[in-house]
């Protein structure tokens, strides 16, 4: 049993109408379940295979799921990074390892599957990159025409080629992504198409269960959960699905959320350092990790939310920080991750060296999209494959 309540006047809307926006104060929706009527116990959960939909019974898709097996990605302790900032328990969940390579996954398998329940015959999104690839995965899937808007150049190759292999209509716009959102999302209302970016409630519900895996992984709450944040809807899924933890008597306490910017694009982290709500829109955002080049995040107030709520934080890094996190965590670590996805480590990185974060803590990085979806960006910081003579002399002349 659920429901759709407005974030804002509280309004409610019944689970079946096709609806992003409140049609009375026009703030988002959220699934609101009937807590004491679901009956789920950690036991039972605890029995089935760390997957997403392990935990139905607070999803909203009633029948069969449209699922490539999501979620059950790895949670790493990273040791040799955790020792170099001096913190004995920093992990990383990595989001990389699910189906399309990123957590948009977990949206799209409760969102493609709230698709066909609701008898939508058409899908699409505006995207940075992620989510295209990962609707079109879906898609395909459910057999369901997907429609994806992109900025145009601003994508990363792997996502664009994921996009067009699983047969996406594929559009670039001559914009960027907060446009993107805006014209798709008049095209889905007029013209009954459904719209799959995180304005729709159902696709967040997936992405909450980044959270609940966490903590089942960890046995225990951790006391930081720090993501990327671009459109914000991310970190707005998992305070969300933690507080029904809480709710539930599953868990005592809430992780400090802590949301991770780049430094050109930082809407979200001005808003908290100037204690602003509503946040002022950013008009050009600009960085190389442009799965978070966003200027008008739509979840913005949700996202400021779970961060004040919980006494957590935001900060903002440059490009070089990202770039050269996404190198540590290559190189040191093992864990291939795309620009955005580092940012989320290098966020923690200056927060330590700020002495905003205490060493004591035990800390979950959500690390969002795999190395390989922007091959480009790595080639560029790599030295070229060196090309030798097919002969052994040769071969050893360039090792030692
Ligand atoms: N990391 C990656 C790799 C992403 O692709 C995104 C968002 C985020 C972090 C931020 O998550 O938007 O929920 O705050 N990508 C979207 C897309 C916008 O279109 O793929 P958020």
């Amino acid at each position: 049993m659920f429901r759709l309540v407005c974030i804002g006047c509280g309004a409610t809307y019944a689970s079946d109408e096709i609806i992003y926006r409140c049609r009375k104060c026009d703030h988002l929706l959220a699934v609101q379940y009937d807590l004491d009527s679901l009956e789920i116990s950690r036991e039972e959960w605890n029995r089935r295979p760390l997957r997403l939909w392990r935990y139905r019974e607070l999803l909203p898709v009633q029948g069969e799921p449209v699922t490539l097996q999501e979620g059950g990605t790895p949670l790493y302790h990273m040791k040799r990074l955790g020792e170099e900032l001096g913190l004995k328990e920093l992990y990383a969940k990595h989001e990389g390892m699910n189906p399309s390579g990123s957590f948009k996954d977990r949206g799209m398998t409760v969102g493609v599957s709230m698709a066909r329940e609701l008898g939508m015959k058409t899908v699409a999104c505006a995207s940075t990159g992620n989510t295209s690839a990962s609707l079109a995965v879906y898609g395909a899937k459910a057999g369901m025409p997907a429609v994806v808007l992109l900025p145009a150049g601003k994508v990363a190759l792997g996502k664009v080629a994921q996009a067009l292999m699983h047969g996406a209509k594929v559009i670039a716009i001559r914009d960027n992504f907060d446009r993107a959102l805006e014209m798709v999302h008049e095209l889905c209302v007029t013209d009954g198409i459904y719209l799959l970016n995180s304005v729709n409630p159902y696709r967040l519900e997936g992405q909450k269960t980044i959270g609940f895996e966490a903590v089942d992984q960890l046995g225990d709450v951790p006391d930081r959960m720090v993501l990327p944040v671009g459109n914000a809807g991310n970190i707005s899924a998992v305070h969300k699905g933690l507080g029904e933890l809480i709710e539930l008597g599953f868990i005592d306490r809430m992780p400090m959320m802590t949301g991770i910017q780049a430094q050109g694009s930082r809407p979200v982290v001005d808003a908290i350092e100037q204690g602003l709500d509503p946040l002022i829109p950013q008009k050009d955002p600009e960085t190389v990790a442009t799965a978070i080049r966003i200027g008008a995040p739509v979840n913005a107030e949700k996202a400021l939310r779970a961060i004040r709520e919980t006494g957590g934080t935001a900060e903002a890094v440059t490009d070089e920080e990202i770039l050269a996190m996404q190198r540590d965590l290559a190189r040191k670590e093992g864990i291939g991750v795309e620009p955005a996805s580092a940012a989320s480590v290098a966020g923690v990185k200056k927060l330590v060296e700020a002495g905003l974060i205490d060493r004591d803590e035990r800390i979950v990085c959500v690390v969002t999209g795999h190395l390989l979806k922007d091959p480009e960006t790595v080639i560029r910081q790599c030295e070229p494959p060196i090309e030798i003579d097919a002969d052994i002399a040769s071969l050893r002349s360039v090792l030692h």
